[in-house]
């Protein structure tokens, strides 16, 4: 099916991520013009590759929490995906101000130059731990109270907020998306990461934060950006809050197995103990994703699938540089 094309230019922020790079790729095929503003913190300028016709995003490095350096980049532009984040969970717990000034006080400068410039429309990339513990699975939008258990889902909280009422005070069309665990090329954090670290520092054992029984869905990062794409073409409320996960589950012990196995099976896993990983760690998350489906969209890949993909493209990527500068 061919997709609509997207009038004028489009702003992304966080455009060099892991999300925002395959996002930014998309966008470049339909979109005039394509515009990242990132900090290069966890991104890299390498990760905005041109696009199958040729065409290249224009990157202004600049940090958001500064306004006055990026803030002309909004003239003229007809959309806003703000992505840039500070995006490790567990990096708020020793450093609390962290969260409020990169995940809700950047999304307030993002909001005020959307507004100054007129920009009518902004998609935001939220989380599924804006949901705490909750007793419902799989969990609906319409579910609360919301009880983030950590700082980055107390931010993202607040900017779902922020980006609430600027749609409804200044007209700015928003789409909010919580995510699952999204997985996919050139992750810097998360479960994979930090497992394929763990076994690079020592071969022999790999341990696991928590029992080992933590279940959550996962995304492929492909899937993420075909959902977020399909409900801005589809969904025209003034405020559209989408879950994007998928309809099963894996568990951290079945994906330390997964990745000991593809490392030729040797270590031994060790577990830390606890019902959760690690302060601010959701043990079980489950979306209900019945709302985007209703548009059409589905996932292609299962969550074990979505694992089993990505093990074996960070495996390429490690043979790929042997004993080099690889991530992994
Ligand atoms: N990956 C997941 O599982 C997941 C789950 C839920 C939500 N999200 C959200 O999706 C978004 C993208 O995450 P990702 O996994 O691609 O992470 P990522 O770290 O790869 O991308 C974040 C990008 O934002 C940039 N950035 C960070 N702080 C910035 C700042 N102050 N100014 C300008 N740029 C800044 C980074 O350099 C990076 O390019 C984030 O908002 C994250 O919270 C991700």
């Amino acid at each position: 099916m061919t997709e609509p094309a997207l009038e004028g230019p489009v702003i992304v922020t966080g455009g060099a991520g892991a999300i925002g790079s395959v996002l930014v790729r998309s966008l470049l095929e339909r979109a005039s013009e394509v515009r990242v503003i990132d900090n290069l913190s966890s991104g890299r300028r390498e990760h905005l590759t041109p696009s199958r016709s040729g065409k290249e995003a224009r990157l202004t490095v600049a940090d958001l929490k500064q306004p006055a350096t990026y803030a002309d980049v909004f003239r003229g532009g007809t959309a806003v995906w703000h992505l840039a984040t500070n995006p490790d969970i567990r990096k708020g717990y020793t450093d609390p101000s962290l969260d409020l000034e990169e995940g809700t006080r950047a999304t307030f400068h993002v909001l005020e130059a959307a507004r100054h410039y007129d920009v009518p429309r902004i998609a935001f990339s939220s989380s599924s731990v804006v949901y705490g513990f909750p007793s419902v699975l799989p969990t609906p939008e319409g579910y609360g109270p919301l009880e983030p258990q950590s700082l980055y889902g107390a931010a993202k909280l607040a900017a779902e907020g922020l980006l609430s009422a600027y749609a409804h005070s200044y007209g700015i069309r928003t789409y909010i998306f919580r995510f699952a665990n999204v997985i996919g090329p050139n992750m810097t954090h998360g479960i994979l990461p930090d497992f394929f670290e763990k076994l690079r520092a020592d071969p022999t054992r790999l341990e696991i934060l928590g029992d080992g029984r933590q279940a959550k869905s996962y995304l492929r990062t492909e899937d993420c950006v075909a959902g977020m794409l399909l409900a801005t073409d589809r969904a025209h409320d003034q405020v559209n809050l989408f879950n994007l996960g998928n309809v099963d589950q894996i568990s951290a012990r079945e994906i330390g197995e997964k990745v000991v196995a593809a490392h030729g099976g040797g270590a031994r896993i060790e577990y830390s103990g606890g019902r959760r990983g690690w302060v601010g760690d959701v043990p079980v998350q489950l979306l209900a994703i019945d709302r985007i489906q209703a548009l059409g969209w589905r996932p292609r890949w299962s969550s074990p699938e979505a694992v089993d993909h990505t093990i074996e493209e960070m495996m390429g990527e490690r043979h790929a540089r042997p004993g080099g500068a690889h991530r992994f």
